[in-house]
């Protein structure tokens, strides 16, 4: 019996796997979503925990939602019992991609939020991610990479979805009009994220660390291979400099500075133009004509780019400037927003389009 409401009309029955920010935020827009249903929230560590207590200081809104935390071996031992249509999981890289895999074998329709499915060369994936778990689904070909504004008609159909790491949702989508045209020589990414990007552990890590920008990954960083293997399959094969840094006073939000060097001189208009006609029917992408803010998208859907100029007429530097909640469309939203396609709903429902409407929600 679940500890939660049952399901009404034809709500679908959704599983929440992992107790840490994504979690939270996936919950909350589950909670409110018109055609989802909350079924159960499950974790190993705070099992019969309520979640908005435990979650209640970590600036992610759960305003007062009732969640008594399963174990999910409750889950895992009798799948059926719960009755559930899909599920979200928030492991961490491996492990999610393991439970993925049991969930994917039970009839439900899964989005992995971590990173163990997102990799498609196997050699590559085994250097960041370790040795293979999901052996299985992995072979199958069942999988399909979530970045929803690239891979829509694929996710329609998909059983599993990886979804995207935060910097590769806002380097990719900040890319592709230029990608698709073949027009990258190279490009240089500089990234700045709050310290949620790094999950639980991220607060112990920062905790006494005040006022600072901190570079970190120098040595390589996992999302690199995810944001060059997404470029690649748009025919970019420039080489990718990737250098993200932590916020250290922000907790959600994400800013990044696209640098490109373009293989021939281009007018600021053309490339504008551009990126207006890539993205003019997206709901959740905006071109914008200033610098955006993170501020500005926080607790959405929304990504917001703005192009700009590094030569004075015409020239081959540009910057794109991107900007993405790094809990939202970076994981839990845009994980939602593929759930929507894989059950045939329209991809906006339940996702507010604004800061406005999410506060006048
Ligand atoms: N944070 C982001 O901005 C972001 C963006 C995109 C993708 N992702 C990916 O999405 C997945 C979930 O991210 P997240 O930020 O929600 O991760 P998280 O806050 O670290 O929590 C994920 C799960 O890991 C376990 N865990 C890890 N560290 C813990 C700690 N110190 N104390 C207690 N439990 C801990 C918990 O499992 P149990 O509940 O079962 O104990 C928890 O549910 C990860 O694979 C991450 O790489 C994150």
């Amino acid at each position: 019996m679940s500890t939660l409401e049952q399901s009404a009309g034809e709500q679908r029955r959704v599983a929440i796997l992992g107790s840490g920010y994504t979690a939270a935020v996936a919950a909350e827009i589950i909670h409110h979503h018109p055609d989802f249903k909350l079924a159960v929230v499950a974790s190993r560590s705070k099992a019969g925990g309520r979640f908005d207590w435990i979650s209640q200081d970590w600036a992610v809104p759960l305003h007062g939602l009732p969640i008594v935390i399963e174990h999910p071996s409750n889950i895992f031992e009798d799948p059926e019992s719960w009755e559930l249509d899909a599920a979200l999981v928030t492991y961490a890289d491996a492990e999610g991609a393991e439970a993925s895999e049991t969930l994917q074998a039970n009839g439900l329709r899964v989005v992995d939020l971590g990173g163990g499915l997102r990799l498609r060369d196997p050699e590559t994936r085994e250097r960041w991610y370790g040795e293979d778990t999901a052996t299985d689904l992995l072979a199958s070909e069942d999988v399909v990479y979530g970045l929803t504004e690239l891979y829509r008609d694929e996710i329609r159909e998909a059983e599993v979805v990886a979804n995207p790491g935060c910097y590769p949702t806002a380097s990719v989508l900040g890319l592709a009009p230029l990608a698709r045209e073949g027009l990258i020589e190279s490009v240089q990414i500089e990234a700045y994220s709050g310290i949620s990007g790094a999950g639980l552990g991220g607060r112990e890590k920062f905790k006494d660390t005040r006022g600072d920008v901190v570079e970190y990954g120098r040595d390589g960083h996992r999302h690199q291979p995810e944001i060059e293997q997404e470029l690649a399959a748009l025919g970019c094969h420039g080489p990718v400099e990737f250098r993200p840094h932590v916020i250290t006073d922000v907790f959600q939000g994400m800013s990044l500075n696209c640098n490109v060097t373009l293989n021939r001189e281009a007018y600021r208009d053309e490339i504008e133009t551009l990126y207006q006609d890539a993205y003019r029917d997206e709901p959740f992408v905006e071109v914008v004509v200033r610098p955006p803010s993170m501020e500005a998208v926080r607790e959405t859907n929304l990504c917001r780019m703005y192009v700009a100029s590094l030569d004075i007429v015409k020239g081959n530097k540009f910057s794109v400037r991107v900007v993405i909640d790094n809990l939202w469309k970076g994981a839990s939203s845009q994980a939602v927003q593929n759930l929507n396609l894989m059950h045939g709903l329209p991809e906006e429902t339940g996702l507010p389009a604004s800061t406005l409407e999410r506060i006048a929600g």
